[in-house]
């Protein structure tokens, strides 16, 4: 029996209408303007006003699988236009489409039935891989279109991706739907403006928007969580100035993306991807091979007009420091605006990227005319290349310009720093070596992009000496083989004891068993992945949490379990549930975070007791995050993990398994929606904004996912990353290691793919030698659901099996989840043959105990 935290009213809480109102408040401030002839924002009249797309009233608020939220209900874009004061002119159109969407759900309902009396594991696999999509938009037809205004309409393009499964380039995901295309035309004839709406986890071909007269705005939504409607609303009719920023590059075509023909499924080898592009990720590659943007990195406008002026740069102790004064120039409304600082660094040894960002700052609401001083800083040693011949990271010498603009195609020379001597900013030794050699692509300046008058501003750069010996450097010293814990103490350790400080974690740890040892190790899930313990569900102390740690030592150690629940789009548990009146949870009763799946796999529900009781964990969905980057408002991010660690504490969560934080490499990832964008300076600071904003909370913590490169859904259990050191280090951990050394995460995921020849979960180099002995983390670190054991699909190559649970602890991934009974028995076996060593398991052991014992203090 398992204490029950959640309220037994289904009234809605002041605490939902609390957390609404400030998701709301946050996603204001994350949408994108891109286009806007003067259409924008809407006035609210009596004039009934005509919306049509997919996204009017089937909005998606994030997206599928374990980055999905169960929040009491969703405002989607009608409702929203409705709350705000319209009245809807299209209902017509939009009851036809929902009967059209209708049909299609009960035929993907029976293919998905009619799979799983063939094989439930297939069906699991399928439904991950195939989630419900609604069809194509239907045609608009004229009776529909009404006689009524044709002032103008607003056209609201809905897509939807997740877990398990990458995006294609074809029409109705990537591309415009044949029927969305069709709408367009007949709506831009009909009407005289047209504003679209872009209710989208990642990037989509803007070709036709941008080309086809008379769509005259175009705004990101993005995906706003349950209050999505009434957050458009918001700013469609300039309640809320948009203030929003592109964290991704949008391309002017999807081949222009350096890895648009290999990456996943695009050359038909799901096993191997070549990271061939190195560090030219995003507008790196871009504005390094001058291939203009459809809308660049960075980019996006306002309701109103805003100038920048630099007023200095310097150099204070080890940081750079920029200060730019921003000014409201237009006279209608107020709005917020970003100043976004680039840093271009010399070209020497290592090949560079024409520029990078270096730091960001966001003003106030500024009135017309009214203006504000911010202040950007960053340390000099974040602009260091990794070199792997030297295993080291460098400052080369020669001159750094530093830029300050509005985005990465609008950046001008603010000032330029020289340095006389290449510095080491720190002596490592190489880690992540290639298992094959494949060949990067080789990029000189004299492809850069440049811009008028660029020459003359390096020309009259204000320049400043940087002093090699002023750079702090160091020399990192890994950590070597563990040593055997004993104890002195004789009488039996409890975690009472530890926690009064009458003995150690160390004490605690010497005097478990194997066994013992091993259960702490292994989540709690006996059943095997993919039938009993069901992705994202497998907790059974909180009803639709992803899973615990175990409770075996509850009675012996008073050891507690922790509970660990998805994100990061919000806490991911059951809406409902049903206890008797002891408080045993009754499993089958209530709403499962599986949305009823259960009952397709004979699993009957069992009969309700008449003590029953009925439970409620409304969760708040907030902005996917993406949209939370989108922001450039670090305290709005903070503000977001606050709302989760509030419903954490109420709900009995100890670890949120957010933020995740892997980069934008390739627009069709399936999960880019569940991060921040393509920049790793970026995805660092939003993921440790995140993480202050939970870690606020006594006792609660993040759980920073999924390291490292799991840059692609298909096949991703046995998909191997092929990267080099360098851009391994600067693109694909520099984001992990910043949240690390700026939040002190309570924990980490390893990702399911493997990286050069090696499933992250058992690489000592990643987790050990570069997370703990480099970087100084001191948490816990977890495997991802079910790497270990995890079954083959046999429709594809499984070409680099599956990671091994006691190669896990060896490597100090110390948690194994959800964890079955063969993990247990593959660790237990590891320690027999001796391929695992008793003080290898201890250290794993004593660090979930660590985790169990800060947890408990701090409530
Ligand atoms: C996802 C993780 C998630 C876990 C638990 C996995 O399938 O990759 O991001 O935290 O399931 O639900």
């Amino acid at each position: 029996m398992a204490k029950i935290y959640a309220p037994n009213s289904p009234e809605i809480s002041e605490r939902e209408i609390q957390n609404m109102d400030r998701a709301r408040r946050i996603a204001g401030q994350t949408m994108v303007l891109l286009e806007n002839k003067g259409v924008l924002p809407l006035a609210v009249t009596d004039k009934p006003l005509s919306v049509y797309g997919s996204g009017v009233r089937r909005t998606v608020k994030g997206g599928t699988g374990s980055g999905d939220v169960n929040s009491r209900s969703v405002y989607n874009a009608e409702q929203g236009l409705e709350e705000a004061g319209f009245t809807i002119a299209s209902k017509a159109w939009l009851d036809r489409f929902d009967q059209i969407c209708e049909k299609h759900m009960q035929e993907h309902l029976q293919h998905f039935m009619s799979l799983l009396q063939e094989n439930p594991t297939d069906a699991i696999r399928d439904s991950l891989e195939n989630p419900y999509r609604d069809p194509d938009v239907a045609e608009s037809t004229p009776e529909e279109l009404g006689d009524g205004d044709r002032d103008l309409a607003v056209y609201i393009i809905s897509r939807t991706s997740g877990e398990g499964s990458d995006r294609h380039v074809q029409p109705g995901d990537y591309e415009l739907s044949q029927g969305e295309i069709s709408n367009l035309k007949t709506l831009t004839e009909a009407y005289r403006s047209v504003v679209v709406v872009l209710n989208v986890g990642g990037v989509i071909d803007t070709k036709f928007l941008r080309a086809q007269p008379g769509i005259d705005a175009i705004l990101l939504m993005s995906q706003l969580g349950n209050i999505s409607g009434l957050a458009l609303a918001d700013v469609l009719t300039g309640k809320v100035v948009p203030s929003g920023h592109l964290t991704a590059t949008w391309a002017e075509n999807y081949t222009d993306y350096p890895s648009a023909d290999t990456f996943g499924h695009r050359n038909g080898n799901v096993s191997d991807e070549y990271y061939s592009e190195g560090i030219f990720v995003g507008y790196r590659y871009f504005d390094s091979l001058n291939i203009k943007p459809a809308y660049p990195f960075g980019y996006g406008i306002s309701y109103t007009t805003f100038s920048q002026r630099t007023n200095r740069v310097s150099i204070a102790g080890a940081d750079i420091v920029v200060s730019v004064t921003v000014r409201n120039t237009g006279s209608l409304c107020q709005g917020r605006e970003t100043v976004q600082v680039y840093a271009s660094q010399p070209e020497g040894k290592l090949a560079k990227a024409y520029q990078v960002l270096a730091g960001f700052a966001k003003t106030k609401e500024l009135l017309p005319g009214e203006e504000e001083t911010l202040a950007i800083r960053f340390p000099v040693i974040s602009l260091a290349s990794y070199d792997p011949d030297t295993a080291a990271w460098m400052l080369e010498s020669g001159t750094y310009y530093i830029r300050v603009g509005t985005h990465s195609r609008n950046s001008h020379i603010a000032a330029a720093f020289r340095l006389e001597q290449t510095v080491v900013t720190s002596q490592l030794k190489n880690r992540l070596k290639p298992d094959e050699s494949f060949s990067e692509i080789s990029v000189s300046p004299a492809r850069f992009y440049t811009y008028p008058g660029e020459a003359q501003e390096k020309k009259e750069a204000f320049t400043l000496d940087l002093i090699a010996k002023a750079i702090p450097s160091e020399t990192i010293q890994y950590s070597g083989a563990p040593v055997e814990l004993t104890t002195n103490k004789t009488e039996k350790v409890i975690m009472d004891d530890v926690l009064a400080g009458a003995a150690s974690l160390e004490d605690l740890t010497a005097q478990l068993t194997p066994e013992e040892l091993t259960e702490l190790v292994v989540g709690s899930a006996r059943g095997g992945f993919g039938s009993a313990s069901v992705i994202g569900a497998a907790s059974t102390a909180c009803p639709g949490a992803a899973g615990d740690t175990t409770s075996s030592l509850l009675e012996s150690r008073n050891v507690r379990n922790l509970v660990l629940s998805d994100g990061p789009a919000g806490l991911r548990l059951s809406k409902t549930f049903v206890a008797d009146s002891q408080d045993n949870v009754i499993p089958g009763l209530g709403e499962s975070a599986m949305g009823g799946l259960e009952k397709y796999f004979g699993v009957q529900a069992p009969d309700r007791p008449a003590d029953a009781v009925d439970y409620y964990q409304y969760c708040t969905a907030i902005p996917i995050a993406t949209a939370l980057a989108q922001s450039l408002d670090m305290a709005l991010v903070e503000e977001a993990g606050d709302i989760v660690g509030g419903e954490m504490e109420l709900f009995g969560v100890t670890i949120w398994l957010a933020p995740g934080m892997n980069i934008h490499r390739n627009p069709l990832c399936g999960r880019n929606f569940e991060y921040y964008g393509e920049d790793p300076l970026l995805a660092g600071m939003c993921a440790a904004a995140d993480t202050r904003g939970v870690q606020k909370h006594p006792g609660r913590g993040t759980c920073i996912k999924h390291f490292a490169l799991n840059n692609l859904e298909d096949n991703r259990s046995f998909n191997n990353a092929h990267c080099s050191e360098r851009a391994s280090r600067e693109i694909y951990l520099k984001g992990f290691e910043i949240a690390v050394k700026q939040s002190n995460p309570l924990s980490l995921m390893t990702s399911y793919n493997l990286l050069n020849g090696l499933h992250t979960a058992n690489s000592y180099d990643l987790v050990t030698a570069i997370l703990r002995d480099e970087w100084g983390f001191e948490g816990l670190v977890m495997t991802d659901w079910g790497t270990t054991g995890g079954e083959l699909n046999p429709a594809l190559d499984n070409k680099y099996g599956t990671s091994d649970a006691a190669l896990c602890i060896k490597a100090g991934n110390d948690l194994v989840m959800p964890g079955s009974q063969q993990d247990v028995d593959v660790i237990l076996e590891a320690l027999k043959n001796g391929s695992l060593t008793l003080a290898e398991l201890q250290l794993c052991a004593m660090r979930v105990l660590k985790l169990v014992m800060i947890c408990e203090k701090a409530v």
